[in-house]
């Protein structure tokens, strides 16, 4: 009835391992794996992590295999009655300045490989591209103001998904609305905290055009598992078609549902907390910050990258009801189906 200790351990330990493979299948395909790094500073961190991770492996097997090389030699044997103890001595100088030392040399080449890499990434590289970042429960805005090296001749603000040219260095500026976020795209770069009342900066780059997920990684409130992001990453001609669009002012639509819409747009206070470049430049959106609605159908999604834009279902019930998701400061009150409709119809002029 009662198994041997033997195989009570060698049950456990397949189960450990068991379990170590179902939690490895789950990062097939994950699209945030930090483990396959897509541009050079997430690389960085991949070839900092690996070796440090093998030591650390190395390290593990040889106290774990000395405590239980301990715990088996020194057990208690069957014919031993409790009555006899081993010999009693005491602490042994040379292994303890060895097993001093010995951590304190692993640490220090540790810190060898370390070092430089922190520097990189809190470096401020030649031409890169400028691009400040504005977290706030529970989306993401970016702004980039004109650069000539990168083609933007005017301001651009969007919201939920970052665009970026390939091969190229983004230097963020991170500021929070609110409390505190943490940035993170883990296929380009490791995490950042977005802290209120201050401006911390931080890297990107990507190899290759792509669409890369991430989310907040710092607890902010209900929704924070709700805050996703994306990084639309261009070639050299994708980005600048898509610059040439943010700045093509979108046009307030004079007739039909649309301009109905637009009314609505007005009437039920949208205006007041979504700001449209362009034309719109009159309607000075104020509070509470919303994303900023700019060619809005440029986007594949929305509320912080959730609801998925191209589904007009999803828009429809957002309309419905903005407290969907947990957390969200949107208030419109009861919308009819036909001025859903209506404002759906507006909402598609912004391209
Ligand atoms: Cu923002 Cu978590």
């Amino acid at each position: 009835m009662t198994r041997s200790p033997r195989l009570r351990r060698a049950g456990h330990v397949a189960l450990g391992l068991a379990l170590t493979l179902v939690v490895a299948g789950c990062a097939s395909n994950a699209p945030q794996d930090s483990l396959k790094p897509a541009g050079k500073y997430s690389r960085e961190i991949d070839h900092l992590f690996k070796p440090v991770f093998l030591v650390a492996v190395a390290v593990f097997i040889l106290v774990q295999g000395l405590v239980l090389f301990s715990v088996l030699k020194f057990r208690r044997k069957p014919d031993d009655d409790g009555t006899e103890f081993p010999d009693q001595i005491h602490g042994s100088t040379k292994l303890e300045i060895g097993w001093t030392i010995l951590p304190a040399l692993v640490l220090g080449a540790v810190a060898v490989f370390t070092i430089p890499v922190l520097f990189d990434l809190n470096s401020h590289p030649k031409n890169s591209m400028n691009v400040t970042v504005y977290a706030q429960k529970y989306w993401w805005g970016y702004q980039y103001n004109p650069q000539s090296n990168y083609g933007i001749d005017q301001k651009i603000t969007t919201a939920n998904e970052l665009h970026i040219p390939a091969k190229t260095n983004i230097y963020l500026t991170l500021e929070s609305k609110d409390v505190i976020h943490s940035f993170w795209a883990p296929r380009l770069n490791g995490k950042h905290d977005v802290v209120p009342g201050r401006k911390h900066t931080w890297l990107l780059e990507a190899d290759h055009p792509g669409v890369y997920s991430g989310q907040c990684a710092e607890f902010c409130g209900t929704s924070h598992a709700n805050m996703r992001l994306k990084v639309v990453v261009h070639d050299q001609a994708g980005w600048a078609k898509w610059v040439a669009t943010m700045e093509t002012p979108d046009t307030k639509p004079t007739s039909g549902l649309a301009a109905e819409g637009y009314a609505l747009f007005q009437q039920k206070g949208c205006s007041g907390c979504h700001q449209i470049d362009g034309e719109y430049q009159e309607t000075k959106a104020t509070n509470p910050p919303a994303p900023n609605l700019t060619k809005l159908f440029t986007r594949d999604c929305f509320a912080g990258c959730i609801y998925d834009l191209n589904d007009r279902n999803e828009v429809e019930a957002w309309l419905r009801n903005p407290q969907r998701k947990a957390g969200s400061l949107m208030v419109i009150g009861q919308l009819s189906e036909s001025e859903i409709d209506r404002l759906y119809a507006y909402l598609q002029t912004l391209r």
